[in-house]
């Protein structure tokens, strides 16, 4: 069957629903070239107006999955595990989770992308680690998999040809924030890189793509009936994104915050909002598993041991492993004071990660270069008491920080009277 792109653009924007073979048509013909990025971003504008149906979504995400090569790690014993997150500012959570898991046994298979805008991506953050590679072959990515338990490699450019294409086109069409495309995007991700189940992290907040609950229960819901309806066991947790996750932003910053997290010394909150990740990724695996007995691998070290394990199969410099928890090297520091006394009661992830991009830890368009050892370390959270005067913050980074840098800070920062409480977890969709 073959179709003409401006009829189905129409389609779209007149309310239709697709059918299978014109999702296919349209996925084949755009990653081909035929189908130009003009035509393809009238119509993601279109899809962002009208919508997407259920079904259309699931053809949607097939197609994409299509689109590539799939992995196959049914070599590999044992029911691989997954995790993905719809990204945030301070998000961490992969570069201390998938290590924990992995020490349990449970074989971690992942694939990560770069960060783009206010928001970090693992990539960039494992990359402070002089020497680590994340460039492999299926068959490298397979044998470490096997050996060490556990691989984090960035997405291969031979998996889901259509995301790479749409992904970027999304990003310069303002197009990004619309469900199915973010599901279909995230999911077609997840089946082809072959894991057997998938925990998602969907934030939700000021940093995140969902602003609403509502908003990122549909998206979480899509997520795993899209997972479901393949075979692949999928669970998804709406998480807190309206502030920073953790108190580290920047890459190399954020590589030591999971460190000393690995090695017990973050937080309690913090440890047990990972370990909680960690129990929903055992459970997936068919290991039942307590807090405390997911805790005590942080304190007897095996969580670390995993992860010392797998940066060394990728290449890392051992030597690194002292340098990535010394202070960070740059030219300027500013330490911020609290210029009242009460509780912090906002701390917005979104300025706070465009301020981090803007001293050097992200990048605005994908041809900028990061500077690893630039970010924000925040000595105080949301709900916190504060005394006038006391340090909240400090920015560092190679380039001036100027007074409107200072100025944005303080913009994403509330002091108040209340006292507010957040929670990390929001809800579980199982
Ligand atoms: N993360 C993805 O992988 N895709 C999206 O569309 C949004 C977040």
């Amino acid at each position: 069957m073959t179709y003409r792109m401006v009829d189905l653009i129409q389609k779209k924007r007149d309310g239709g629903a697709f059918s299978k073979s014109e999702i296919d048509w349209m996925i084949e013909n755009y990653v081909n070239g035929t189908v130009p990025d003009y035509q393809m971003s009238a119509l993601a504008m279109a899809i962002y107006f009208k919508g997407m149906t259920t079904q259309e979504t699931a053809y949607l995400t097939m197609a994409m999955v299509h689109s590539g090569k799939e992995f196959d790690l049914s070599t590999i014993s044992g029911i691989k595990v997954d995790k993905h997150s719809t990204g945030g500012v301070g998000d961490k959570v992969t570069l201390i989770l998938a290590p924990l898991v992995a020490s349990f046994g449970v074989p971690v298979a992942k694939m990560s992308g770069r960060g783009l805008g206010h928001t970090g991506g693992t990539l960039d953050k494992l990359e402070s680690i002089p020497g680590f590679k994340f460039e492999k072959t299926e068959e490298e990515f397979i044998k470490q998999v096997k050996e060490t338990g556990i691989a984090i490699i960035g997405q291969s450019d031979e998996l889901v040809k259509a995301d790479k294409l749409l992904y970027a086109l999304r990003d310069v069409t303002a197009t990004v924030d619309i469900i199915p495309l973010i599901a279909s995007s995230v999911m077609s991700k997840k089946i082809a890189a072959g894991s057997d189940a998938i925990l998602l992290d969907v934030t939700v907040g000021d940093g995140a793509f969902m602003k609403s609950v509502d908003d990122a229960r549909l998206l979480a819901q899509t997520m795993v009936d899209l997972g479901k309806s393949v075979g692949r066991e999928t669970v998804a947790v709406i998480t807190n994104m309206s502030q920073p996750l953790g108190f580290a932003i920047g890459n190399r910053n954020e590589m030591t915050e999971a460190v000393n997290t690995l090695q017990g010394n973050a937080p309690k909150e913090f440890q047990v909002f990972i370990a909680e990740l960690a129990q929903i990724m055992l459970q997936l695996a068919g290991l039942e598993k307590s807090i405390t007995e997911i805790l005590e691998h942080f304190n007897n070290g095996l969580a670390y041991k995993k992860f010392v394990e797998m940066v060394k199969a990728q290449g890392g410099d051992p030597y690194a492993f002292e340098q990535l928890t010394a202070p960070l090297k740059v030219k300027y520091q500013v330490d911020i004071h609290a210029k009242a006394s009460g509780f912090i009661s906002e701390e917005k992830a979104l300025g706070i990660g465009l301020l981090a991009m803007k001293l050097g830890a992200g990048r605005a368009t994908k041809a900028d270069e990061i500077d690893f050892e630039a970010g924000v370390t925040l000595t105080k959270k949301v709900g916190d008491r504060v005394e006038v005067g006391e340090l909240i913050a400090s920015l560092y980074s190679n380039r001036e920080i100027t007074d409107e840098l200072v100025a944005e800070f303080n913009d994403s920062l509330v002091i108040s009277d209340q006292q507010i409480e957040q929670k990390e977890i929001i809800e579980i969709i199982r």
